[in-house]
């Protein structure tokens, strides 16, 4: 079987990286593309509160308490890990989301991770998208639990330093052991974003398109609301509609 087709949302911390993944997994849905496996990768991240979805488990929860022991007797801990791992997905009638969580403590990830991956190689071929919302530093990438990303979006607020910033992410990107596809970037924020080329251009990434500032994006993540129940004509909506139609999906 086929893996899915992996789409990577990344850049600083409140550039627009969640509000940006969860639009992404809406015009995937309302396409009717495929099914969909939202990875939250994202320590600082709320994705599942922009999808509007409760999660019970975590994967770094799982790993804390694998770590304490709380092992039930007779079973071994990579049994107890195999079954939590797969009760921490969580499903819905559109799409899946697997939450990873926070660090807790130094060294917690070094024991699973090669259970981790298994884990969401498994997965990988259950769906036809994966949409991980990553944090700046693409942790879970370069852990190399997701080692191909076939389509990277880098997010920048609209300003020279968000740009630079965006540049020397991608940089580290590319020069991890990650086999990336395409990469472009999306300027959030902003109804024109001409004024930045020059430094666009200096990046090497290709501008897919510009995300205005749309009060009701803020006041949905204010109030917990879920970004799948912003009107269709909202300018956020309206901008992503347009930016992901350019792409292959
Ligand atoms: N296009 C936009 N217009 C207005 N506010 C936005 C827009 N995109 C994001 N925001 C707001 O900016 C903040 C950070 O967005 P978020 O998507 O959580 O960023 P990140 O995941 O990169 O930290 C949130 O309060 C969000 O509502
Ligand atoms: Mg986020």
């Amino acid at each position: 079987m086929e893996r899915s087709k992996h789409i990577a949302v990344a850049g600083k911390g409140g550039t627009g990286k969640t509000t940006t993944a969860a639009l992404l997994i809406r015009y995937l849905i309302e396409n009717k593309k495929g099914s969909i496996l939202a990875v939250d990768a994202d320590p600082n991240s709320n994705l599942n509160e922009a999808l509007g979805v409760k999660v019970e488990n975590t994967i770094s929860n799982i790993l804390v308490d694998v770590k304490k022991n709380n092992v039930p007797t007779g079973m071994t801990k990579q049994t107890y890990l195999e079954l939590k791992l797969h009760q921490s997905l969580t499903e819905t009638k559109y799409y899946d989301l697997l939450v990873m969580g926070g660090p807790q403590g130094p060294g917690c990830y070094c024991f699973p991770t090669e259970l981790l991956k298994k884990h969401i190689d498994v997965l990988d071929n259950n769906y036809d998208y994966m949409v991980i919302d990553n944090e700046a530093g693409m942790e879970h990438i370069s852990r190399e639990t997701i080692e191909n990303v076939d389509i990277l979006l880098l997010i920048s607020d609209p300003t020279a330093k968000g740009v630079r910033t965006v540049g020397r992410i991608y940089e580290l990107a590319k020069s991890l052991k990650i086999n990336i596809g395409e990469a472009y970037i999306i300027i959030t924020k902003t109804e024109d974003a001409s004024d930045l080329q020059n430094e666009i251009d200096a990046t090497g990434l290709k501008l897919l398109g510009v995300v205005p500032n749309d009060p009701l994006v803020a006041e949905y993540d204010l109030k917990g609301k879920p970004l799948m129940d912003l009107p269709e004509d909202s300018p956020a909506v309206r901008a992503t509609r347009e930016i992901f139609g350019k792409l292959k999906l």
